[in-house]
């Protein structure tokens, strides 16, 4: 079991990561929450601070970055860990939902999406990824996505990015077995967040971001290798993957 006493979290502002801290307050841990927009972080820190008795905010901390700048990795990663001291925990949260029509029109489109879900992602797992393969313990966590296991024409932009993350995350978790660090790869399904507002959110697939924040911090916690949350997606997933593709591709996915 990973004790989890100090986590970072990145992009800790999305509903599912700032759930996932309030879980991680409860529990005592100390916290470093790295987002993009400072008011945002600003209302989550204080708001923890409340929650973890914390008023002077010495056990709940946070900076602001734009993570798909991949040049201030190294810079926030250096902060985090001034700020906690041994870091034992890291949670990768952020993410954009892109619209499919606009990156079919828009090779820019289309990379951006891949960047900001993927490709940055994987710039900072690499980053993360020495340190603590040298102190030999921890956890580390990134959000996927169901999406990521197959390409569907709706979505595949993003599908991509997240396929490509779940890949990446499966070779680390490789690597860092052999050094006693956990690497585990989280895929929600369908959550009512604000990335998902303006879709029909209605019915059994739908889950809250509490639901899958507590999954979350349950699956670092066992060390778990992959969790779909809730875990209903992976009967789901398992069946959408053994479609054959000659079916597939004629379901308007
Ligand atoms: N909701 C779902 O149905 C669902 C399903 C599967 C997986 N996921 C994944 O779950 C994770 C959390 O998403 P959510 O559903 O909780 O959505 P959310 O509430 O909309 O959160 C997305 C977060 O990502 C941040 N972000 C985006 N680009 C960033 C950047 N360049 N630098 C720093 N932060 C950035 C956003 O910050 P700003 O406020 O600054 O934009 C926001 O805090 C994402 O990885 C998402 O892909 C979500």
């Amino acid at each position: 079991m990973n004790p989890m006493k100090n986590v970072v979290l990145f992009g800790a502002t999305s509903a599912i990561a700032s759930a996932a801290a309030r879980e991680w307050v409860d529990t005592g841990a100390r916290l470093f929450c790295v987002a993009r927009d400072g008011e945002a972080l600003e209302a989550l820190l204080a708001d923890l601070r409340v929650r973890g008795d914390d008023p002077d905010g010495t056990r709940i901390l946070g900076a602001t970055a734009d993570l798909a700048d991949i040049d201030g990795h190294a810079a926030i990663w250096q902060q985090a860990q001034e700020a906690l001291g041994e870091v034992d925990s890291v949670l990768l949260a952020w993410g954009t939902l892109p619209d499919q029509a606009t990156c079919n029109a828009s090779v820019d489109e289309t990379l951006e999406a891949i960047h900001v879900n993927g490709t940055s992602a994987i710039a900072l797992l690499a980053r993360i990824a020495p340190d603590f393969e040298a102190r030999g313990r921890g956890v580390i966590a990134a959000i996927g996505s169901v999406a990521g296991d197959r390409g569907r024409q709706s979505n595949y932009a993003y599908g991509t990015a997240k396929g490509m993350l779940a890949i990446y995350l499966q070779g680390l978790r490789n690597r860092l077995f052999f050094s006693g660090v956990d690497v585990v790869t989280l895929k929600p399904g369908f959550v009512r967040t604000p990335m998902t507002e303006g879709f029909n959110r209605a019915g059994a697939l739908w889950a809250e971001p509490e639901t899958v924040a507590r999954g979350i911090v349950r699956a670092m916690h066992r060390g778990r290798d992959v969790a779909y949350l809730p875990g209903k997606w992976w009967v789901i997933m398992t069946i959408i993957r053994l479609i054959p593709e000659y079916l597939f591709k004629r379901l308007k996915l």
